[in-house]
Formats: C-alpha cells, sequence, structure tokens
C-alpha cells in the first residue's frame, strides 16, 4: 500500500452529479473464477478484474499452486494452468483472504487432492465451512482438519444429491466447480443464487461443463471428462453500485452508474425508491437522484434475490441521516455490526441489541476520527463523512481497498469532497 492512502479524508459538499463507471466484481466473482481456471489445463484470460488488493493474494495464491498468473493488459489476467500444480495453498495466504478457500473445490476435481489452510474467523463473524465438507463428504471426498489444514482427497469422484442447510455462497461454488469433473450427476438443492454464482456457472460452461438451474435454488450438474481454458468478462460489482447510489442517498444529487446490471440491484433499489430516492434503468446501468432528507425504512439481510448483507454497513451509513427511526436486521452473518461504535462516533443514534439495530436518524452527524473494520464498514464510514460537519478521518482503510479500486478517486469524479490522507 502506498503510503499517501494512509487514510482517508471526507467533508461534507454540494450534491454529487455526474456518471460513475462501476468496476468488475474482481472479490466477489473474479475471484472464484480465477480458482475455476485451476480445472483446465491452458491458459484461461479474465477481463474486466481491476486490481483490488485481494487480488493481489489470489494471484499468490495460483503462483503457490503452479499456475503462474500475469497481468496481461490493464485489467486483464491470465492464469497459466497448463503444468502440473501443488494442490496446496499456504495459511500465510489463506490467513490474508478467506476466498482462497474457493480453489478446494477445483484442487479435489483436478489433482484428487487439497491441503488448503483452515481460514479463521473475521470481524463480521465465525464464517464456519460445515456446509462444504459435508457436500464434499457426500461426493466421496475424505477430509480432515490437522494443524490447521483442510486435507482433502478421494478416489473417485461422483455425483451426489447435496441439500444445504443455508444458500451459501462459498459452498455452492466449492461444491459446483468439483461436481463439473464428477463422475455422474450432482444436484445442490438450497444453492446460492446470487449473481456471481451465474457469472461462475457460465464460464464453466463456457469451459465446457453440464450446468442447469444456476441462478436458482436448484444447480444440477452432469459431469465431464475435461474442460479447456476459456476468455471471460467478469460481471460488473453490485455492491460497489450500491455504494455510489447510497452516497447519492446521503449527499444528494444525481449519477448515473455504467456498467452494471440493474436487476442484480433490485432489492436494493426498491427500498431506495422506498426512502424517497428516484432511480431508472439506462441502457447500460442506472440512474439515480435523491433529493432532500430521505425516509427510514427497515431492512433485513438475506441471501439473493434478498437485500444482500454487503450493503447493510452502506445503508446503516444511510439510514443514520434519514428521518425517521429504522430496524435493521443482519440474518446473514452473526456478528456484522461492530462498526456502529464507529458510527456513533459521528454522532449517530444507533443502538445494537442481537442481530437488530435501531437507527433513529439525524440530520447531521458530525466529522470525527474513525477506524474501517472491514471492508464494507470501512466504506460506510466515508459515505457517513458526506453529511458530516467538519472533517471525518477514517484510519486503516486498507480494508477498504481490499474490495474497492480508487473509491476516493471515483466519489470525487461525481463531486464529493474526498481525499486520501498521507500519515
Ligand atoms: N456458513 C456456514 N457454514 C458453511 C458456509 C457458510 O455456517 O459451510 C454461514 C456463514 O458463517 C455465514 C453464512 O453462512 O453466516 C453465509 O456465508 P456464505 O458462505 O454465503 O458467504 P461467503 O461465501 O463466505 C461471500 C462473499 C461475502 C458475502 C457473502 C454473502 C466473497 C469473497 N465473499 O462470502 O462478501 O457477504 O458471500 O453474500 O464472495 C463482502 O463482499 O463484503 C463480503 C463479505
Amino acid at each position: 500500500m502506498t503510503a499517501h492512502m494512509d487514510r482517508i479524508a471526507v467533508r461534507a459538499g454540494q450534491p454529487l452529479s455526474g456518471t460513475i463507471r462501476v468496476a468488475g466484481a474482481t472479490k466477489n466473482s473474479g475471484l472464484k473464477l480465477m480458482a475455476a481456471a485451476l480445472l483446465a489445463p491452458g491458459k484461461s484470460v479474465l477481463r474486466n478484474v481491476p486490481p483490488v488488493a485481494d487480488l493481489d493474494v489470489m494471484i499468490e495464491v495460483m503462483r503457490a499452486i503452479g499456475a503462474p498468473t500475469e497481468w496481461t493488459g490493464p485489467d486483464e489476467l491470465t492464469i497459466d494452468a497448463s503444468g502440473e500444480l501443488t494442490p496446496e495453498a499456504p495459511y500465510e495466504l489463506v490467513s490474508k483472504m478467506r476466498a482462497s478457500i474457493n480453489v478446494l473445490g477445483p484442487l479435489l476435481a483436478r489433482c484428487g487432492e487439497a491441503r488448503v489452510a483452515m481460514p479463521g474467523g473475521d470481524n463480521i463473524g465465525s464464517r464456519k465451512l460445515d456446509m462444504h465438507f459435508r457436500g464434499l463428504e457426500q461426493m466421496g471426498v475424505e477430509i480432515e482438519v490437522r494443524h490447521g489444514f483442510i486435507e482433502a482427497r478421494h478416489n473417485a469422484l461422483g455425483g451426489a444429491r447435496v441439500v444445504l442447510e443455508f444458500p451459501s455462497v462459498g459452498a455452492t461454488e466449492n461444491l459446483l466447480t468439483a461436481a463439473v469433473l464428477a463422475k455422474g450427476r450432482t444436484v445442490i438443492e438450497n444453492a446460492a443464487r446470487e449473481p456471481e454464482i451465474t457469472d461462475l456457472s457460465d464460464t464453466l460452461t463456457r469451459m465446457g461443463a453440464d450446468i442447469t438451474g444456476a441462478g436458482t435454488s436448484t444447480i444440477e450438474i452432469e459431469g465431464v471428462r475435461d474442460l479447456v481454458a476459456v476468455e471471460s468478462e467478469i460481471m460488473g460489482d453490485r455492491i460497489e453500485a450500491g455504494t455510489f447510489l447510497m452516497a447519492c442517498g446521503i449527499a444528494g444529487g444525481d449519477i448515473t452508474l455504467e456498467g452494471i446490471r440493474i436487476e442484480h440491484l433490485e432489492m436494493v433499489v426498491l427500498k431506495l425508491e422506498e426512502m424517497g430516492m428516484r432511480v431508472s434503468p439506462t441502457p447500460d446501468g442506472l440512474w439515480a437522484r435523491s433529493e432532500g432528507r430521505l425516509r427510514s425504512v427497515d431492512i433485513a439481510t438475506l441471501p439473493f434475490p434478498g437485500f444482500a448483507t454487503d450493503y447493510m454497513p452502506l445503508v446503516v451509513a444511510l439510514l443514520a441521516t434519514c428521518e425517521g427511526t429504522a430496524i435493521v436486521t443482519e440474518n446473514v452473518f452473526d456478528s456484522r455490526f461492530s462498526f456502529l461504535d464507529e458510527l456513533n462516533r459521528m454522532g449517530a443514534d444507533i443502538r445494537n441489541e442481537g442481530r437488530h439495530a435501531v437507527i433513529r436518524g439525524r440530520a447531521r452527524l458530525s466529522g470525527a476520527p474513525v477506524r474501517a473494520l472491514d471492508v464494507r464498514a470501512g466504506a460506510a464510514l466515508v459515505l457517513a463523512g458526506l453529511a458530516a460537519d467538519g472533517e471525518t478521518i477514517v484510519h486503516e482503510p486498507h480494508h477498504v481497498y481490499r474490495g474497492y479500486v480508487d473509491l476516493v478517486g471515483k466519489l470525487r469524479s461525481v463531486g464529493a469532497d474526498v481525499r486520501y490522507l498521507p500519515d
């Protein structure tokens, strides 16, 4: 991380105005497509992958496994999985980024075994892997967790009917990427329906996989013998898009977002409209306008097509400035509310009881030094600063850089008073 990006300073200013090109969903889709590239002996090309910080970690994971990964153009990566792979993901990398766990399915399918460091908990909850393990075991994989590593192997990967207890994104991805090369038919019931699953499935299908039902709760996969490397362009980042929508809700103004599909943001748009914002589709994205103070609404996070948990900290920042009182319920992660104390340092009036937060809106917040605790919570503090008197300084913004490329520059481009501060 360069020194001049050590903190982010924000001041309230004029309403936002202008157009933002939304980046590719590197963190929530690109990293998964990189892992999937391990399934095909050949050179896969991924486009529209902006270099968020987590990508550097995944590039190292790929290299450690023996799949050299290089930048071959702006936002374009080439992954060479032609050679013999070393099916091991080391602790130093997995501990930096949980999505490394996505190599488990592809490595089992391609190499018959995998040794992946067990990721720990993080700032948003304990994040278990039991559903990944149970599903893979049903497909014939033996799994042991020993000395901090997941050690998994099989003699033959076979199709199975797996019912997930909860539509976990990661478990659906690992099972899908294992099943494409398994012998026979796999059915994943209660599968995650997130657009990123469809993005992954579309790429796997172009690689030669036989998949039906991605994007619904039942995904059926007929295993094939081998897959080929392909070129893919990853989807626009719906969470980044949601971040700019909430920024517009807080600062007011009107913005156009390009490079995104509005149907990926359906529930966010419904909620923002209920709050008084106007949103309409454009050929390549959407247009949004916010005038005056928005009204509070209650929100409960749920798997897609529900209101995504990743928007939760961002919408809490918005609700902290709305007219009225809102109850926000977090149903996906067990401790995603630690950032509320940081917002309260900025004069927000938020109380947390278990899975619920009660937010009494305030017309103005008060600029303060605060700390980013995770990627979305960090972005939420930047947004809150847009409605705060004086200056807000967000410390430890490296969390933000894990999922956003130049959030500051993009907000500035629509008129926000945001800048990087040297130490
Ligand atoms: N869970 C289990 N057992 C499992 C798997 C999951 O109990 O075997 C629980 C988790 O502990 C959690 C819930 O199920 O409470 C949902 O977890 P899920 O597996 O769906 O999440 P994930 O795959 O670990 C991805 C995103 C998250 C996003 C969630 C939910 C990436 C790299 N991460 O995580 O993104 O919040 O899906 O949509 O794709 C973010 O972008 O800020 C972020 C955290």
